[in-house]
């Protein structure tokens, strides 16, 4: 079975080995006496598991002195797995090195910013600029791939763990010297770049240029930006560095590292270089909003991959461990949030981990084998989702295609966040999130992506507190919204340049002519304050718009924009907070303060009514609707988050691939709470996972 995605020989390879929804998790059988091997591939297989991965955290198994290798229990343990027809998505071990490692060569330890080296007995802890620690976790990759690569079980190279190391040693303040160099060219255009005029900070000579390690007061922003740049390249580097040794001798095997939303790590610069994404997505049973989270990432993750197959590698079979309360999932729960991620274009559905560990940090993280064993609700509840996924194997490979965009991007968090802004609490990910969440309960399809994609495929883009925007960013909203398309932007966007300088001409510079008004002030409000806003007067599309406002008021002039809705009290009393612009064939929208939920909502859906977008089938809310489709089929994916039954009028006959029933075209639905269906019917309209009204 080859993926139409790609025609990358990799991924191939790798669906001819594992065809359909891969299920399993990490395994870790260094923790355990051989006798529980035995058991643990039995219950392997009663559950379908058909790819673990492995080795994430064995070095010290691995190679317990320096150069002094044994692989006698993985050789062991390959062959087993082998035996029983599980794959293995065999580790680079890199993330945890061990203490022979740090003792041997002190200066491998990573050095947090106040200069304080960390210690063993964790994870992560290493530099990602000492030559030791680079010689030797490629060393132990390529003893590996040199090993391994032949075993039938090696499906995948899952490349260390998590990667989120930062470091402020003195390796790394050199090696940042040289990334600058390479970036600048001379002192001057740094000098430029930061904006040194600024207190005295004008450098001199090279040797005077270091990482932000603390300072008396305020650092300077451009440096902090550039820092954050510099460490997402060097922790790529690693990866790049081990999967050109991996892919030289096993040209054969993709290769993935598994994303967690870090910060530090740029995921769309880091996604190109690898052959499949991977994401660890835990969300939090305790918080009402987390599955529309879970879904704004897992959106994330599809558009990263951009054709390329996504997988989730890593979930909770129940609670964490790491939080302050750690709730369960409760029943039905695990299931729902996996064909969630099913639903949402992940070709994998795996835990952290297989067997719940008995010692160390994580012993009370769930697992898919709990430590109670089979009679657990838990393995219960594991095994009967592993056995139920074979019906759905099918839906592998196919794709979502969306008709809205909105914009999630790196280099704006670091940006957004920094110091002395006019309000200093942006939340950048809570802000895209809640953005997220509007179209979510809109229930239409949406790609996460940043202006340097192609914004061609859609209708409609929403660009939420877009703060950074280079000259090419603000030529590409220009062009999609002149080419006909709607954009939703929201305050404190298109302020700076890629260095964090203001963009002028009065607020937003970069998107002043798109949005056809400009900002006199920003006026952000004290925590708790709120200003009632409501529909401007005269006729509007938001007729009847009510909403409150918080953190934050724009006093806007529009020029060639006109108002949609004003503020209604306070010192901006009658002032605009929202207005449209027409420009070219499309139309922007800009929204000057924080809104409520349920305004944002309500504007969002306006926004995609007259775009024409309307999600893939109808649903109450609470029950989330997604479509992936072949050539030949659509599969449309119906997930009742609530906390009851739900009733879906069905629009096409179909067969619900869980149950084998076949459904007719207004059929009546039911759903229990926590209820899937995956209803497979011949596609109807063309490809789309929304259809909007240029192609209806
Ligand atoms: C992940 C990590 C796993 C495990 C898990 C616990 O971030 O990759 O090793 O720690 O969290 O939720």
């Amino acid at each position: 079975m080859s993926d139409p995605r790609t025609n990358d020989p990799r991924i191939n390879t790798f669906r001819r080995r594992l065809p359909g929804v891969v299920y399993g998790g990490d395994y870790n059988p260094e923790q355990w006496p051989r006798e529980v091997w035995q058991e643990d591939v039995r219950l392997m297989r009663a559950a379908n598991v058909r790819l673990v991965s492995l080795g994430i955290f064995s070095w010290a198994a691995l190679e317990p002195a320096d150069g002094r290798f044994d692989f006698s229990w993985l050789d062991e343990i390959m062959d087993l797995l082998w035996a029983n027809g599980i794959h293995v998505d065999l580790a680079t071990p890199n993330a945890a090195p061990p203490p022979w490692l740090a003792t041997d060569f002190p200066e491998i330890l990573s050095v947090d910013r106040q200069g304080v080296r960390h210690g063993i007995g964790s994870r992560g802890h290493f530099c990602p600029s000492s030559p030791v620690y680079r010689d030797r976790s490629l060393r132990i990759a390529g003893e590996l791939a040199e090993r391994y690569g032949n075993h039938p079980a090696l499906a995948m190279w899952h490349l260390g763990n998590e990667y989120h190391s930062d470091c402020y040693c003195d390796l790394c303040d050199e090696r940042f010297r040289g990334w600058l160099r390479e970036r600048y060219g001379t002192l001057d255009e740094l000098n430029h770049r930061w904006g040194t005029a600024f207190w005295s900070q004008r450098y001199g000579d090279w040797s005077q240029v270091h990482l932000p390690r603390p300072v008396r007061g305020w650092g300077n922003p451009s440096r902090e930006l550039d820092f954050s740049r510099f460490t997402s390249d060097l922790l790529l580097e690693l990866v790049t560095r081990e999967r050109d040794l991996l892919h030289g001798i096993t040209p054969d095997v993709p290769a993935t590292t598994n994303f967690f939303g870090c910060r530090l790590t740029d995921s769309h610069r880091w996604a190109k270089e690898l052959d499949v994404v991977a994401f660890d997505c835990y969300p939090d049973p305790g918080k009402p909003d987390s599955m529309a989270v879970a879904a704004f990432q897992y959106d994330l993750m599809r558009s990263l991959g951009g054709g390329r197959p996504w997988m989730l590698m890593e979930q909770a079979a129940g609670a964490v461990s790491q939080w302050k309360t750690n709730q369960v999932k409760q029943p039905g729960r695990m299931r729902l949030g996996s064909y969630q991620a099913v639903a949402h274009g992940s070709d994998a559905v795996m835990f952290f981990q297989w067997r719940a560990s008995r010692q160390g940090q994580e012993k009370f993280h769930s697992a898919m084998l709990p430590h109670g064993g089979e009679k657990t609700r838990t393995w219960q509840e594991v095994k009967a989702l592993g056995n139920e996924l074979r019906a759905v194997d099918e839906v592998a490979t196919a794709r979502t295609r969306a008709r809205v965009a909105i914009v999630w991007d790196w280099q704006n968090w670091w940006a957004v966040e920094g110091c002395a802004h006019p309000d200093n609490t942006f939340d950048y990910r809570d802000t895209v999130a809640r953005h997220h969440r509007a179209l979510w309960n809109s229930q239409v399809a949406v790609d996460v992506v940043t202006l340097d994609d192609d914004l061609s495929p859609y209708r409609v883009l929403v660009v939420p507190n877009h703060y950074l925007m280079a000259r090419h960013h603000t030529a590409a909203v220009r062009k999609f919204v002149e080419d006909g398309g709607h954009l939703l932007v929201s305050y404190f966007s298109g302020i700076v340049d890629e260095d964090d300088r203001v963009v002028e001409g009065g607020y937003p510079g970069a998107l002043r002519e798109i949005i056809g008004a400009h900002v006199r002030e920003f006026s952000p409000l004290p925590a708790g304050a709120t200003v009632p806003v409501r529909a401007a007067p005269g006729p509007t599309p938001l007729d009847g718009f009510l909403a409150t406002a918080s953190a934050w008021q724009d006093d806007l002039e529009t020029e060639t924009a006109r108002p949609l809705a004003v503020y209604r009290e306070g010192h901006l009393a009658g002032g605009a907070a929202l207005v449209e612009h027409e420009l070219g064939r499309g139309r922007a929208v800009y929204v000057g303060t924080r809104l409520d939920d349920d305004a944002l909502e309500a504007l969002v859906r306006q926004v995609l009514d007259r775009a024409g977008v309307r999600p893939a089938h109808a649903a109450p809310r609470g029950v989330e609707v997604t479509e992936r489709r072949t050539e030949t089929s659509a599969y449309l994916f119906l997930l009742n988050h609530r906390q009851d039954k739900a009733t879906v009028t069905l629009d096409r006959s179909g067969t619900d691939l869980l149950t084998g029933r076949r459904l007719q075209a207004g059929e009546r639905l039911v759903l229990d709470a926590a209820g899937v269906a995956v209803v497979r019917s011949p596609p109807a309209t063309p490809q789309g996972a929304d259809r909007s009204s240029d192609d209806s």
